[in-house]
């Protein structure tokens, strides 16, 4: 029951991310940092397909709020995208900062023998980190304070409602 109610987080998750880079690379400049954040959103893809399959195996649904995360995120991102891109990648390298502390709290919390999620969220972790710092590489600048706050309480809003329905 914890586990399908974390991975039903996770999985909701991964729907905004997603969304979140489809929205930059709609307004992106650059044409090299709209097929990155094409590439990125491929992979959140696969993050997704590997939530759901999990959330399946473990019985669980997938949050009915799925629909509003997807359309917050995608417009967040698009908006994001329109400060330019250097403020876009900033914002990419934060989501993913915290993605990555969200997803170690979870395996905190994840029951030591569900082994299949824990190499699921093992694997996510490892795939934000790329990505956050690929964000910052490719010349991401950080967020002020307000902006990190904001983007705090919104996953904590998605991260609350997603486990409960
Ligand atoms: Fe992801
Ligand atoms: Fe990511």
């Amino acid at each position: 029951m914890e586990s399908a109610r974390l991975m039903r987080v996770n999985h909701s998750g991964e729907v905004a991310a997603q969304a979140l880079y489809q929205g930059q690379a709609l307004t992106a400049r650059d044409p090299l940092v709209r097929s990155a954040m094409h590439q990125a959103a491929a992979e959140e893809i696969d993050h997704l397909a590997w939530c759901e399959q999990r959330l399946k195996e473990l019985k669980g649904q997938t949050s009915l709020l799925n629909p509003l995360w997807y359309f917050g995120s995608f417009s967040i991102g698009a908006i994001a995208g329109a400060f330019g891109d250097r403020a876009s990648l900033g914002f990419i390298a934060e989501t993913e900062k915290q993605v990555e502390s969200h997803l170690r709290d979870h395996l905190g919390r994840l029951s030591a023998k569900d082994l299949r999620s824990r190499a699921i969220l093992e694997q996510m972790t490892h795939d934000e980190v790329q990505h956050g710092a690929k964000a910052a590489s490719m010349g991401g600048k950080a967020l002020p304070f307000p902006i990190t706050w904001a983007m705090r309480a919104t996953s904590t809003l998605m991260t609350r409602g997603s486990y409960w329905i």
